[in-house]
């Protein structure tokens, strides 16, 4: 584990996507204008397969408005449920969108599965950086780091900038437990452990979750501390066991239905937020046949 900076407080602000549930931040350094961008949103009509682009704009809305400068643009994981506003925003802003590493493995595997051909890269190229297990990086002057939490999708990281951490879907609130584990290349064994990793950080480290159902009626929410989840999280609190885990998790994805984007969010957010193009150059999505 990397050195921590609880010392840095940076500010974050939080843009709720109504229709994937999903949070994205902008993060802002305490002692600059520096900020960077987690798990922005792109918005996508696929009834009409139309693009939209209002969680984005909200967020660049934001940065213009507070005059920060984006320095990071950076995606926990390959979303399945959501596209990512990734490219969007940089076309405006700036920033180096970056990724865990491993993103090469989930190229690889849906490449195969959209059957892209050797035209689609699967070395990770479309992205600006690509994160190894911790790796350290600065906003501004504040000190960040990437850890490796696999489980959820192979790529997955959790990235910690001073006292706030970013669970991606490694973990949700307390009451919401955890992500699922069964996309291809998950794997719920290897997601308890990467969730002690999280756990094993200082209980008063704030934790930013990247989606919340509002399970049992309760308003959404999003922001929660390592010790609560240590003490409270439905799947992982407590000391359970990875067995009990592995168990409960493998026994629950079985029950879950495919999230409603999850054919075009992987295309996009693979290619680091790009469309796919057909060979005329048209923005095109395909629906593999009894493949996911
Ligand atoms: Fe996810």
């Amino acid at each position: 584990m990397p050195q921590l900076h609880l010392d840095h407080h940076p500010a974050v602000t939080s843009f709720f996507d109504t229709q994937s549930n999903t949070i994205s931040y902008v993060v802002k350094d305490p002692a600059s204008s520096a900020c960077a961008v987690i798990d922005a949103v792109m918005n996508f009509d696929y009834p009409a397969g139309r693009l939209s682009f209002s969680c984005a704009d909200e967020i660049i809305a934001h940065i213009t408005r507070e005059k920060l400068t984006l320095e990071w643009i950076i995606e926990t994981h390959v979303h399945a449920d959501h596209l990512s506003g990734a490219p969007y925003i940089q076309e405006r802003l700036g920033g180096k969108i970056g990724i865990g590493e491993h993103i090469q493995t989930v190229q690889e595997t849906f490449g195969k599965v959209f059957n892209e051909g050797t035209a689609f890269q699967r070395d990770g190229s479309q992205f600006d950086a690509l994160f190894s297990d911790g790796d350290t990086y600065t906003v501004g002057g504040m000190p960040c780091f990437a850890l490796h939490t696999p489980g959820h999708t192979p790529a997955c990281m959790v990235h910690v900038m001073g006292d706030a951490a970013f669970a991606g879907d490694t973990l949700f609130m307390p009451d919401g437990g955890s992500a699922r584990a069964d996309f291809p290349g998950g794997d719920a064994g290897q997601l308890y452990d990467s969730i002690q990793r999280v756990l094993s950080l200082p209980d008063d480290v704030r934790l930013f979750v990247c989606h919340d159902y509002g399970p049992n009626g309760r308003a959404i929410a999003w922001e929660t501390t390592v010790g609560e989840q240590r003490a409270a999280n439905i799947h992982v609190g407590q000391g359970a066991s990875r067995e009990a885990f592995v168990k409960m998790r493998t026994e629950r994805d079985a029950q879950l239905s495919m999230p409603g984007l999850i054919i075009p969010a992987l295309q996009v957010n693979m290619r680091a937020g790009e469309v796919p193009r057909d060979a005329d150059g048209n923005m095109m999505i395909k629906v593999p046949v009894n493949k996911l």
